[in-house]
C-alpha cells in the first residue's frame, strides 16, 4: 500500500508518523481521503479525524526539518525552555523572527559582531529568558551558538540548562579556569554554555577587566553567534561594561512592567559608549 499525498511536506509528515510507529497506514489514508476532500493540509486533517494530535505534528515537523528538540516532560533542561520544548509554538515563532532579524543586519554587515548582550533595566523582566530560548533557535538552525552567562550576582542559565556551575565565566575572568569551563548542552548539538560560575566578591571588576574582552575575542573563531546573558542596567555597571566588550545589545522591554525612562537612560548611556542597540524585543507574559 503506497501513500501518495499531496505535497512533498505532506508526505514526509505522514512517513514520519508511521516510522515512529505514531500513525498506521490505514489511518494515513483516511486521513488522506479528508485531506483531498476538504482540502486540509495533513496535520490538520489528522487532528480532525482524532487520529493525530498537536504533539505528534509537532514531532513530525521538529524531524522534517532536522530540529533538535525535547519531548514534553524529559526534563534533560528546565521547562521554561519553550524553544527546547515547542519549537513551533506562537512565542518561539516570534523568538525565531528576531533571530531571522539578527542575521540579516549580520549579513547586510550591519553588526559586524558575533557578539550580542541581552540587556534591560530591571529584574524580571524576561533576560535570562529571552537569551536562553533564542540561543537554542540560533542553534536549531546550525549556528555555532555560544550562551554566557554574565549576571554574575543572579546567574540562572545553569539551571535552565542543567549544568554545573562550579566553574564558569568568573572562574575564567579569574584565571582560574580556561575556555574549557564552556560546556556543551546535551541534545543541542550546536549549543554551548558559559555559565557564571560561584559568585565572585567583585563582579563588577571582574567584567570591566580587559579579560572580558579578550575571552569574546578567544571565543570568536569557535562560535557564529555569542549570546550574552546580564544583570540589569538599573542596578549595576556590569551590563554596560560587557556590552562595550560585545559592541552590541538587544533590549528586553516587558509590556507593562519597564519603565521607558529607564530604557531611554540605559540606551544614552550604551549610545555614549559605542555600543549599537541593534533591536528591541517586546516580551509580553
Ligand atoms: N515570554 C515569557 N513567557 C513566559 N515566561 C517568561 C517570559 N519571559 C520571562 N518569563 C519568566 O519570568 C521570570 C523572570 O524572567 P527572567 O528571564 O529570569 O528575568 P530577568 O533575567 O530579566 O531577571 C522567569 O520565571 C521566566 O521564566
Ligand atoms: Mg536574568
Amino acid at each position: 500500500m503506497q501513500i501518495t499525498p499531496e505535497t512533498t511536506a505532506d508526505r514526509s509528515i505522514g512517513a514520519i508518523l508511521i516510522d515512529a510507529g505514531k500513525l498506521s497506514v490505514k489511518n494515513a489514508e483516511q486521513i488522506i481521503r479528508l485531506q483531498k476532500t476538504e482540502s486540509l493540509r495533513f496535520g490538520e486533517a489528522g487532528v480532525k479525524l482524532g487520529l493525530l494530535t498537536d504533539s505528534d505534528i509537532q514531532y513530525a515537523l521538529a524531524k522534517q526539518y532536522d530540529y533538535p528538540y525535547l519531548a514534553k516532560g524529559n526534563g534533560a533542561v528546565s521547562d521554561e525552555l519553550i524553544a527546547a520544548y515547542n519549537p513551533f509554538s506562537r512565542r518561539v515563532e516570534s523568538l525565531r523572527a528576531m533571530r531571522s532579524q539578527l542575521m540579516l543586519r549580520r549579513f547586510t554587515g550591519e553588526a559586524s559582531h558575533k557578539a550580542l548582550a541581552i540587556v534591560s533595566p530591571g529584574r524580571g523582566e524576561g533576560r535570562s529568558f529571552v537569551a536562553a530560548n533564542l540561543a537554542i533557535v540560533f542553534s536549531q538552525l546550525g549556528e555555532r551558538t555560544l550562551l554566557i552567562d554574565a549576571d554574575l550576582r543572579n546567574s540562572r542559565q545553569h539551571q535552565l540548562f542543567r549544568l554545573e556551575g562550579r566553574s564558569g565565566l568568573s572562574t575564567v575572568l579569574a584565571g582560574r579556569s580556561d575556555a574549557g569551563a564552556v560546556q556543551r548542552v546535551p541534545n543541542f548539538v550546536d549549543l554551548s554554555v558559559l555559565s557564571a560560575g560561584p559568585v565572585p566578591p567583585n563582579p563588577q571588576e571582574l567584567l570591566g577587566r580587559q579579560a572580558f574582552g579578550g575571552l569574546l575575542r578567544d571565543l570568536d573563531s569557535e562560535y557564529d553567534v555569542i549570546l550574552i546573558d546580564t544583570p540589569s542596567t538599573s542596578d549595576f555597571a556590569d551590563a554596560h561594561l560587557v556590552s562595550a566588550s560585545a559592541g552590541a545589545a538587544a533590549v528586553v522591554v516587558r509590556k507593562h512592567f519597564t519603565r521607558i525612562e529607564h530604557v531611554r537612560r540605559q540606551t544614552e548611556v550604551m549610545n555614549r559608549s559605542g555600543v549599537k542597540v541593534v533591536g528591541t524585543v517586546l516580551n509580553e507574559f
